[in-house]
């Protein structure tokens, strides 16, 4: 088990930083000794080892007898429930959406996961319920079928995430907290006074963290799912946010009065994304700073994005200047998300 040292005075610093990048592990306890605070870790990349220690923290290893034993980690209660061979079976670790843990079972161990389920809830006393992963994400909506599998019986959960709090059926809209990074990173570089156009808005998160951040910005939240919208608006009034404006449409067909409306657009539909390009240089101001999500090989995507990019700029008589990029998270065993900010620039005519 990892551990991230910090000292006393630097901890809270270490912590927001930790939780905001989702590497903070919550089926552990947070350690003090001798001046230091020792942060349980999730299970690391290279990438995110140098992102720790690049902020002045050790990564260290602590003896099992110093860890926190108040609370039993689910792992070490599962390691009892399973042999090697169904371990393998059970995708390591679960998500967390408020109250409601997400687990990603295969059917060959479907007989054992209400022991699996009951073993996360007693290790873990803010989980409430278990529901298993009964297929992928699909469809234009980007939603995913669930089954209940233990504790109170509901699919309804209440998240918190940067600051926020979102309520939605995990079933009937896209939520995923492995953006919470990327949302939180996108709402720093955001200024006041802007307009936003947040396209493929889902339950609000881009655009409520946006708002509440900058009261005097007015941010456009557009998604296509009524379900979703539905959430969205009660979003909206749950966070204060009344300067986010959601509306039901595809953003498609959204009306001339957005043409030349955004100094900022987010565009987080990374499976087709692209095919919007057109759409984002319409809404643009000059200057709009767009931040694109793109699924793809690793080594292809961020090329592959520059270049449609550039082609819907030239159809569209603008420039563009390219501001930063990296890999969200991993999507499949060979593909990844990105993110790709770039600038537009309007030609002058004449
Ligand atoms: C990957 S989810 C992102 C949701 C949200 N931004 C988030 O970070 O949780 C994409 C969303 O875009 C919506 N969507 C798909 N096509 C759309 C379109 N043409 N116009 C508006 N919304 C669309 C889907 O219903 C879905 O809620």
């Amino acid at each position: 088990m990892l551990y991230a040292k910090a000292k006393t005075s630097g901890a809270e610093r270490a912590r927001r930083m930790l939780m905001s990048r989702g590497l903070l592990s919550k089926e552990h306890l947070v350690m003090r000794k001798a001046e230091r605070v020792y942060f349980p870790l999730v299970s690391l990349n290279e990438k995110d080892k140098k992102l720790i220690e690049s902020e002045g923290l050790d990564i260290v290893r602590l003896p099992a007898a110093l860890r926190g034993s108040k609370r039993r980690s689910h792992e070490m209660e599962i390691s009892k429930l399973l042999d090697e061979k169904e371990k393998k079976l059970l995708a390591r670790g679960f998500d967390q959406y408020g109250s409601i843990a997400v687990i990603d079972i295969d059917d060959a161990l479907r007989h054992k996961e209400k022991e699996v389920a009951r073993a996360i809830m007693d290790s873990n006393q803010n989980i409430k319920t278990v529901v298993a992963k009964a297929g992928p994400v699909h469809g234009i909506y980007r939603t995913r079928e669930y089954r209940y599998v233990a504790g109170r019986r509901t699919f309804m959960a209440e998240h918190r995430e940067n600051g926020c709090t979102f309520r939605f059926d995990v079933r009937k809209a896209f939520f995923s907290n492995r953006l919470s990074y990327e949302r939180a990173r996108v709402r720093d570089l955001s200024k006041p006074k802007e307009n936003v156009m947040v396209m493929f808005a889902g339950v609000g998160p881009f655009a409520i963290e946006i708002a509440k951040a900058n009261k005097d910005s007015k941010v456009v939240a557009v998604e296509l799912n009524r379900d979703a919208y539905r959430y969205m608006l009660g979003n909206i009034a749950l966070n204060k946010t009344s300067n986010v404006s959601a509306i039901l449409s595809d953003v498609k067909e959204l009306p001339p009065e957005y043409d030349n409306y955004a100094d900022r657009i987010i565009m987080p539909l990374p499976q087709s994304s692209l095919e919007f390009l057109d759409d984002a240089f319409r809404i643009a101001k000059d200057g709009a700073t767009v931040h694109l999500y793109m699924f793809g090989k690793k080594e292809e995507a961020p090329d592959m994005v520059k270049l449609a990019v550039r082609e819907s700029a030239k159809r569209n008589g603008a420039k563009v200047s390219f501001l930063f990029s990296r890999e969200v998270r991993p999507y499949s065993s060979k593909e990844v998300e990105i993110v790709v900010d770039f600038r537009i620039r309007r030609r002058r005519p004449g």
